[in-house]
């Protein structure tokens, strides 16, 4: 038999093109679930890590959504073992990632977890730089389904090479992995991240206040004024992340946590919850299940809303979503009550010969059709949300 030579050159492109990629079909819609960072910081513990897996489905909120665990920075060892292995902080989690991530999945949850695409994490733990395929093999073994990367002590490194090959790593490893850079938005990431993850985060860190900022932190608001001209970068599989929720954490009030939430689902964010689960009072429980505004978050249409005005105190956000509906979400983000008057004939990007019917997403209820004209007061912070479908 005549054998087919082929070009070295030829065979081993081939077998670079086959990793080059990221895993396909993954996070067709944004990401949902809970994160350790936000409230716990390093100081987390993998029984804690289980209660929140127990409450996420005792809650409801996995039935909402939510159904990745994500622990973030803190759980490592402070170095690698004689391997080059990165191994779990002893104490933090002695029964192993593995287990946890077994326990995890028996909830029929899925697991995540942290890592830097620099030497060291910014809380001074093993980073992922030079140990890319040996960690990635680490984490299919553990099961590990989803992996947030971070940015600290990356030195000199090129971002989208440095993620590259995180990436060409993690599909060498053959388990399918969400693949989330935290690169905080630094060399525009949404420029060239579609190929490489399947989200990017846009902005440095939220906390826990409504407009605050502070050199490495800032609140949602300020985060949100970030997210203008961004929309037409998402997509399916391919996600503008503002960071994770603050809804139910001290530095906000009830509206605040309603309105950043409102607003984190017109942006078609990611949903990480990162609140204490063990202590959510029953209002926060509903904000973060809320089915209708879930369902504009999670539109299979999968288009990022847009700032369509804006103006003293009111800015007014808009989603395109299947099936001709649109989502409307009009924030009132000054100090004082304000009175919408609705002028539908103002919203020009809906259908002019067609007349829509309005769901208010909070109250759970159609509250008319845009033939007609009403007014509606907002309080401080707060927003109206609505969804507005052709009327039969
Ligand atoms: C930051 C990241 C946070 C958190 C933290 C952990 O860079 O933006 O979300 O992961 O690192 O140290």
């Amino acid at each position: 038999m005549k054998k087919l030579l082929l070009p070295l050159g030829l065979l081993l492109g081939a077998a670079g093109a086959l990793t080059a990629q990221k895993f396909d079909g993954l996070a067709e819609t944004p990401p949902m679930g809970w994160n350790s960072w936000n409230t716990f910081e390093v100081d987390i513990h993998e029984d804690m890590i289980r209660e929140m897996a127990d409450i996420l489905v005792e809650s409801g909120m996995k039935d909402a959504g939510y159904n990745y665990i994500v622990v973030d920075d803190g759980w490592e060892a402070l170095e690698r073992d004689e391997n080059g292995q990165l191994v779990p902080d002893p104490e933090k989690f002695p029964s192993g990632m593995k287990a946890l991530a077994d326990y995890v999945h028996s909830k029929g949850l899925k697991f995540g977890i942290h890592n830097c695409a620099g030497n060291l994490t910014c809380n001074g733990f093993p980073g992922g730089r030079g140990h890319e395929y040996e960690d990635a093999r680490l984490y299919a073994s553990w099961g590990v389904d989803y992996l947030k990367y971070d940015w600290c002590e990356h030195g000199t490194a090129d971002a989208h090479e440095t993620y590259s090959t995180m990436r060409d790593a993690l599909y060498a490893a053959g388990r399918p992995v969400v693949f989330s850079l935290c690169e905080w938005g630094d060399s525009e990431p949404w420029k060239w991240a579609e190929d490489v993850g399947h989200l990017w985060r846009t902005t440095g860190d939220i906390t826990d206040c409504y407009d605050c900022q502070g050199e490495y932190d800032m609140g949602w608001k300020f985060v949100l004024g970030l997210q203008v001209g961004l929309s037409s970068y998402a997509g399916p599989g391919h996600w503008n992340d503002p960071d994770m929720l603050e809804v139910g954490n001290p530095g906000l009030s009830l509206t605040d946590s309603k309105a950043h939430f409102s607003l984190w689902c017109m942006l078609a964010a990611p949903l990480m919850a990162g609140n204490d689960l063990r202590e959510m009072t029953p209002e926060i429980l509903q904000i973060l299940t809320n089915k209708e505004a879930i369902a504009v978050d999670q539109d299979p249409l999968g288009k990022q809303g847009y700032l369509f005005m804006q103006h003293p105190s009111k800015q007014i956000w808009v989603k395109e979503l299947s099936d001709g509906d649109w989502a409307i979400c009009i924030f009132n983000d000054g100090d004082e009550p304000y009175t919408q008057r609705f002028n539908w004939a103002h919203y020009t990007f809906l259908d002019e010969d067609a007349i829509y019917t309005v769901r208010d997403l909070w109250q759970h209820e159609d509250i008319g059709r845009t033939d007609r004209k009403y007014e509606i007061r907002i309080a401080p912070h707060d927003v109206l949300m609505f969804r507005l479908s052709k009327a039969g």
